[in-house]
């Protein structure tokens, strides 16, 4: 019997390919260049499967496109790219990645909070400058991590990661959620639940950990900046437009805030101008980029992908219903 025909949207891992190549007649995008939109409308005329990313929109453009598609699957945890309605209503199930690149998120979270907290960015620019005159007693002082107070946004598993990471910097910890976590969890990891305007009071560092939903498109607009102390710090390997950036960079301006770490934005790749300063540090997007995470990640898109096709229900289904509706 003829494979099922899949668009893979990058060449993936070797790992990966090996799982999806048994199953599938796979067609990987191998330009250096992302594909295109209508590269990608075109090379799914025929296609059953998708195994794509997270700056690819699976839409209703799309699923018109791709009159064959049954199966989506994102190389990615957030689903935001995704309108699950309308996959839903076409009968095309849509996977993603939960699970695999907690801890690797929560490193590279805890990476950018100690940067900005320390000056890591500024101390390394000024050490490559040939500027650098030597050791001084008040050069590029920063701000303690250790013993602060970090208020985690979003208690998932990520959420939960950041919280296990500040345990070993004896820091307090309050968290704040749409649900509060049972009591052995929050014993184990020492983590106090508050409501959002008492933990953005207390907090010396914010860390977003929530998905980009309608309800936390903008969540952390002026008024929740003001709330914050002004020596406090914004950490996003959430999702850019949980923050609304014009009001970040104006309370970056007014020294509402300290400083921000920031691995996601708005608009990618698109950065705020207002947001290039010496209190931010920047990355494009890697919170989840370990070779060893970024293989997972692909390996089991592929495996939701080949257990589709086998007739199995995906591992990582996230509109269960869209099998009925095909
Ligand atoms: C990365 O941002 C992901 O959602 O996996």
């Amino acid at each position: 019997m003829a494979k099922p025909k899949v668009l893979a949207t990058r060449p993936l891992f070797p790992a990966a390919q090996a799982i999806l190549n048994a199953g599938c007649d796979v067609e990987y995008w191998k330009e250096a260049e992302s594909i295109s939109k209508n590269e990608m409308l075109q090379k799914l005329r025929d296609k059953e499967g998708l195994v794509c990313l997270l700056t690819e929109k699976v839409n209703q453009e799309l699923l018109n496109a791709a009159p064959k598609l049954r199966i989506a699957a994102n190389v990615a945890v957030g689903f935001d790219n995704i309108d699950l309605d309308a996959c839903t209503k076409r009968g095309v199930v849509a996977t993603n990645t939960p699970g695999v690149l907690d801890e690797t998120t929560a490193d590279f979270a805890w990476a950018l909070m100690m940067a900005v907290a320390r000056r890591v960015s500024e101390g390394e620019a000024l050490a490559r400058s040939g500027a650098w005159k030597g050791w001084d007693l008040d050069q590029l002082v920063g701000t303690d991590v250790w013993g602060k107070t970090l208020g985690i946004v979003g208690f998932g598993r990520i959420g939960k990661a950041m919280a296990r990471r500040a345990l070993g910097f004896q820091m307090k910890v309050v968290y704040a959620d749409a649900v509060q976590a049972p009591e052995a969890v929050e014993k184990e990891l020492k983590a106090t639940y508050r409501g959002m305007t008492d933990l953005l009071a207390e907090s010396d560092f914010v860390s977003l950990h929530v998905p980009l939903l309608p309800e936390t498109r903008g969540m952390f607009d002026g008024a929740r900046f003001h709330r914050m102390k002004p020596t406090a710090f914004l950490i996003n390997t959430a999702r850019g437009p949980v923050v609304d950036e014009a009001a970040l960079v104006h309370a970056l301006e007014s020294g509402k805030i300290a400083g921000a770490a920031l691995d996601v934005y708005e608009n990618e790749p698109f950065i705020h101008a207002g947001l290039k300063r010496p209190n931010v540090v920047l990355a494009p997007h890697l919170a989840s980029a370990s070779i060893e995470t970024r293989t997972k990640m692909a390996c089991m898109a592929a495996e939701n992908v080949v257990a589709f096709f086998k007739g199995q229900k995906p591992a990582n289904m996230l509109n269960p219903q869209a099998l009925k509706a095909s």
